[in-house]
């Protein structure tokens, strides 16, 4: 036995030595949570359905057992309780010490218990009669600690984190008592108080350790930011279980919370609510197909004077069962994310991958995303979850914050609960028409009259080229005449133009379209022929602080000496639409002309029918601008020509270059383009290829032979277009993205990217070339050799460097680049390039 050595009930002030800080509102929240003691949220359907009477019964199965023979593991249970309103006549963690307490004397079990309330609004604190320290925010740090200490015994640690004196909602308690705090003030101060404990406190014995953060209020009800709180937790994720309605009504209000949670991503483990004599539980277990145990509490005592001891003991049977189940649960969880990376290693095939190069320790574990950011598991690292900026923006396609994440998911909820998947052919339903309707009122305003869905970018790609050559075949009649009079149609050849370095896909058409690249030699695709006229493209960047023009070789014979065209002093200079009556304007447009002159004319076997570009930036080939002009004098030559004209807007469409279609940038308009990526926000696989009317009317006739005869399965999936309807929304909405501005009519980005940061940048001497756009950042590092090049490894060390720094970046070769999304605080980009460019220094200095 225990023996009780010292008990002292004491309240005392504590002194923290060093005053917290409050960190503004933009400053991110990136979270590393150990996972290696179980944690859980505590959620509840509504008020007053026993939330902290849950934790409590939690607390007393954990900690009160009969000492068993292995003492040598401590127990502890960390019960938080994050916002508390209505203090200090209403404590929750005082509620779960004082319970803990009696319950401990009732059962001659001795416990060490205490409880902390660390910050709270001045009228709480004054109402406390504490002298506090003052905050400039309107919160004191009240450091109140009421405790009793028994040697040896297990233990409760309760905290309340933030404390108001209102009895009413928190949002509502914070503004009357003028004591706001942010949402990521919030989840520090809990990360810490979770951190502390699970790393130890500080102690080397093992323990036996529990954690609760209970909620305030239901599911939904507003944290004092007023953002939900099943929103505020979302960054932590942590599994929870939900105290139900048992009474008349319940039913619904507990679904309907259950629901909540799903929908944001968490995992809820089991319910638990009071019976209320209407077996709710049994409707409610057929709900959740018997996955989710559903636990009911006998009744509560509703006698002020019944202190509950006898109700506790009853329900003890329920709370052991309850603890079981998250404890199991939790091991189920660890063992899982534990053998992922081993299991994934085995079984997956994974592109653009080598195998043999990735060791099973490098697999990255993803437990969920939210917003920019990913969640990664550790083993390692004590088993901790932790927060990674996605800087990839997962193959380029992300955008939401976590805050537009949600709502996407409700938006794809509701339509998958309203349409599942429809067939597209002939049919008509609202979210594909929606979406139809803003692509033709936004990107594809102004030229675009035609909506052609598809699933992917490559197969968009595919169909603007059946397009292009459509309508290349019907402008040039004469040619089609010969072919279809002769049958000579195997001697005509008919390429694209397109430029060295762009990509349009993985598709073997696609490939077609893009001169010869690491893709396409024989040992990736021996079907490979390049059916295009290649042009090595002029590239901009900037270096040393200046934005410098690069020709190629074969502009060796006509270009201007470097002086005539140079650098310029800003990136808006390059865009400058005077830039056309340059003497480079005539000589890019002469060398385009000499290149088309081989293949006009009808006697030639091979034709140009299409041209397809990538505007302003070549994505998969190294993250490359190419000049505007050039691109500009392209689309002008191959309009003269009767040549169509196709965008390919995959990567570089909807904000990720700054404006929401690159026609914008270059100052001018293709024949057909296509989108995909970022058009949903990135949330699920939807692409399309916008026409013109001539594009389309080249298609009709009275036979459906002269038909576009392509389709798919998905065309206009009913989930991909609302998606896609509200991202277009949402993202060019100043209400909804405070980064969008209006310039003389024209909505922009702001600028995400720190400038004097890019500079400095541009000018590190392992620093190849710098281009920042939009939402996007990249690159090169100086390597020579073997070091360059999309095989090279040469970013490995670097980038590992930067996953330690909580980014998760991959390279192009020895380009490496940084994305964030176009709703992106510019409070989460600096300190990205801050990280890399410290990281660029001990790079540097290694090789
Ligand atoms: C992991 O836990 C140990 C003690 O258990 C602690 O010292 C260390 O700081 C923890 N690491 C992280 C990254 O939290
Ligand atoms: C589109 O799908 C094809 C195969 O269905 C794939 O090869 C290609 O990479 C995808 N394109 C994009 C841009 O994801
Ligand atoms: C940039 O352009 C200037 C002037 O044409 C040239 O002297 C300099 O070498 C260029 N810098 C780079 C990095 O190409
Ligand atoms: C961009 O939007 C974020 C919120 O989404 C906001 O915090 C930030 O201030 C905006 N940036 C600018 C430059 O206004
Ligand atoms: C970058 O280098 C240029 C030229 O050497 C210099 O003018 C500029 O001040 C530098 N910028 C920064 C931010 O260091």
């Amino acid at each position: 036995m225990l023996s009780i050595t010292g008990v002292l009930l004491r309240h005392r002030l504590l002194h923290f030595n060093h005053p917290t800080r409050f960190f503004s509102a933009a400053s991110p929240h990136s979270s590393h949570l150990p996972l290696n003691h179980p944690t859980y949220m505590v959620w509840s359907a509504n008020t007053s359905l026993g939330k902290t009477l849950v934790s409590t019964g939690i607390a007393a199965s954990f900690l009160l057992q009969p000492p068993s023979s292995s003492t040598a593991i401590s127990r502890k249970l960390l019960y938080l309780k994050p916002i508390q309103t209505g203090f200090p006549s209403d404590s929750d963690s005082h509620f779960v010490f004082s319970k803990l307490d009696s319950l401990s004397l009732r059962h001659r079990i001795p416990l060490s218990i205490s409880n902390s309330v660390l910050r709270s609004s001045l009228s709480a604190a004054e109402s406390m009669r504490y002298n506090a320290e003052f905050n400039e925010n309107g919160i004191c740090n009240l450091n109140f600690l009421e405790e009793k200490i028994v040697t040896g015994a297990p233990e409760l640690l309760c905290k309340t984190l933030y404390a108001w004196e209102a009895a009413i909602s928190p949002h509502l308690a914070a503004e009357k008592e003028n004591a706001l705090v942010e949402d990521c003030v919030v989840l520090r101060l809990l990360e810490n108080c979770l951190k502390e404990e699970m790393n130890g406190g500080g102690k080397r014995e093992k323990t036996n350790l529990l954690c609760l953060v209970e909620t305030a209020g239901g599911v939904a009800s507003p944290g004092p930011s007023g953002t939900l709180q099943c929103d505020l937790f979302r960054p932590f994720r942590l599994p929870g279980i939900l105290v139900g309605d048992g009474r008349l009504g319940g039913i619904s209000g507990t679904i309907a919370a259950y629901e909540s949670l799903r929908n944001r991503g968490y995992d809820i483990v089991a319910v638990v609510f009071e019976d209320h004599g209407l077996v709710n539980e049994v409707p409610l277990t057929r709900y959740l197909r018997n996955k989710v145990p559903v636990l009911v509490l006998p009744p509560i005592p509703k006698d002020p004077a019944d202190d509950l001891s006898e109700w506790f003991d009853e329900s003890q049977v329920v709370f052991n069962d309850l603890k079981e189940t998250m404890v199991s649960a939790y091991l189920e969880r660890i063992e899982r994310l534990n053998v992922m990376g081993k299991q994934a290693g085995e079984i997956f095939w994974w592109p653009f991958t080598q195998h043999s190069l990735v060791p099973e320790e490098t697999v990255t574990v993803i437990d969920s995303r939210c917003g920019e950011h990913f969640s990664i598991y550790k083993a390692s690292d004590n088993n901790s979850i932790t927060q990674q900026f996605d800087g990839c923006a997962s193959w380029w396609t992300q955008g939401p914050d976590p805050t537009f994440q949600a709502e996407l998911a409700r938006e794809m909820g509701y339509t998958a609960a309203r349409f599942g998947h429809v067939m597209f052919p002939e049919n008509v339903y609202e979210p594909a028409l929606k979406c139809a309707e803003l692509l033709l009122d936004g990107v594809g305003k102004g030229w675009a009259s035609r909506v052609y869905f598809s699933d992917n970018g490559s197969t968009a790609i595919e169909i603007s080229l059946k397009m292009a050559f459509r309508k290349f075949c019907v402008d040039h009649a004469t040619l089609l005449d010969i072919c279809e009079a002769t049958e000579e149609r195997k001697h005509i050849e008919v390429k694209v133009l397109a430029l060295r370095g762009s990509y349009h896909g993985d598709t073997l058409g696609a490939m077609e379209a893009q001169a010869p690249s690491p893709y396409t030699g024989f040992l990736q695709q021996p079907w490979y022929t390049g059916r295009g006229l290649f042009l090595d493209p002029p590239t901009v960047f900037l270096s040393n602080g200046a934005w410098n023009l690069s020709l190629p070789e074969s502009f060796s014979k006509i270009a201007p000496e470097p002086e005539e065209y140079g650098t310029f002093t800003t990136r808006d200079e390059v865009f400058d639409k005077s830039r056309d009556t340059s003497i480079l304007a005539t000589i890019y447009s002469a060398f385009v002309s000499e290149q088309l002159q081989e293949y006009s004319g009808i006697t030639q076997s091979a034709h140009v029918g299409a041209l397809i570009i990538e505007p302003v930036i070549h994505g998969a080939g190294g993250m490359h601008m190419v000049d505007p002009l050039f691109q500009r004098v392209l689309v002008n030559e191959c309009r003269n020509r009767k040549i169509p004209v196709i965008f390919d807007e995959v990567f570089t469409g909807f904000w990720r270059l700054g404006v929401e279609t690159t026609a914008e940038l270059l100052g001018c308009k293709p024949d057909i383009a296509c989108f995909a990526k970022l058009m949903t926000g990135g949330m699920i696989p939807l692409a399309v290829t916008l026409a013109t009317d001539a594009v389309f009317d080249s298609f009709s006739g009275d036979s459906k032979l002269k038909a576009l005869l392509h389709g798919h399965s998905y065309s206009a999936h009913a989930m991909g277009c609302a998606t896609a309807a509200k991202a277009i929304e949402w993202f060019k909405n100043p209400e909804t993205n405070h980064n969008i501005t209006s310039q003389g009519g024209t909505l922009t980005l702001r600028e995400l990217w720190d400038e004097e940061l890019v500079q400095r940048i541009s000018n590190h001497s392992a620093v190849e070339r710098v281009v920042a756009l939009g939402t996007l950042f990249a690159l090169e590092l100086k390597a020579d050799g073997s070091n360059s090049g999309y095989a090279s490894l040469y970013a490995k060390s670097l980038l590992k460097m930067l996953r330690e720094d909580g980014i998760f970046m991959r390279p192009l070769g020895n380009v490496i680049y940084l994305m964030c999304g176009p709703c992106t605080s510019p409070e989460i980009c600096r300190p990205l390039l801050t990280k890399l460019y410290k990281r660029l220094g001990e790079f540097n200095n290694r090789a």
